[in-house]
């Protein structure tokens, strides 16, 4: 079999066309293009379990992934669990390779305090990396109004950082469009967004925000950073 190389203005010409279309048109567009070569990224998010509903409706035999840095939250595996009861999904677990502990020991306790980059290519990027292997394309659940360096996300792009298409369903999506999703159709998600955690990583790097503050303020607080690495452009 050979494999498609694709244009960037094929893509782009893709992406307008579904820039108009709702999320599973975009999901649609994937499986017909890259089955079974390509997988969702599921950090069981608000965006997430939305697009985990949606693909399982259009074909429930596509892979989902999940980056387990071993620093979640609790509810995010409960939130994994009642997904799995609901649509019957099988989601791959990929795990770094240096177990906390290891990890100490090379490089100090509590590295995500001191050096969170080198802690999220650790725990994030390289299991990515991984999961990533052998595809043609990924499922993400970013969002334009997530963050400025989000707010040029195309539906379908070539990701230059890992080499193989990148499909954004809910690229323009508001908060309140994830939300009006979720209880539409009654989707299970993580309790912690009712407890003032709009957005959700690892447990020492997420603090709940206070009212009226920007959604991601939790995420890696007294920090610059605002990417963990798996969106650089
Ligand atoms: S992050 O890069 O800052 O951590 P964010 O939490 O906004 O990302 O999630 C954006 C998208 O990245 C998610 O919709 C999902 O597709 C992917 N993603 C983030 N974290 C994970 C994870 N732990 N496992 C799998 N995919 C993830």
């Amino acid at each position: 079999m050979t494999t498609k190389i694709w244009k960037e203005e094929e893509l782009k010409e893709a992406s307008d066309r579904l820039e108009g279309k709702d999320p599973e048109d975009a999901i649609r567009w994937a499986i017909a293009h890259f089955y079974p070569d390509l997988a969702l990224a599921c950090s069981f998010g608000p965006e997430d379990v939305c697009l985990v509903d949606m693909q399982t409706k259009i074909n429930p035999e596509v892979k989902i992934f999940y980056l387990d840095t071993g620093l979640l939250f609790k509810e995010t595996y409960d939130t994994r669990d009642r997904l799995i009861k609901k649509y019957g999904i099988s989601p791959l677990q990929y795990r770094p390779t240096m177990t906390l502990e290891e990890q100490a020991k090379a490089h100090g306790d509590k590295l995500w305090a001191v050096n969170p980059d080198l802690c999220c290519k650790i725990r994030k990027i390289e299991p990515l990396m991984e999961a990533l292997k052998g595809l043609r394309c990924w499922i993400t659940g970013i969002r334009r109004e997530q963050s400025p360096t989000r707010a040029n996300a195309q539906v379908v792009e070539w990701d230059k950082s890992f080499n193989l298409v990148k499909v954004n369903p809910v690229v323009k999506w508001t908060i309140k469009d994830v939300w009006n999703y979720i209880h539409k159709y009654n989707v299970p998600y993580n309790i912690l967004h009712d407890k003032g955690y709009p957005s959700i990583g690892c447990e020492p790097c997420t603090k709940p925000v206070k009212p009226g503050e920007d959604a991601r303020a939790g995420r890696w607080a007294g920090f610059q950073k605002t990417e963990c690495g798996l969106h650089n452009k």
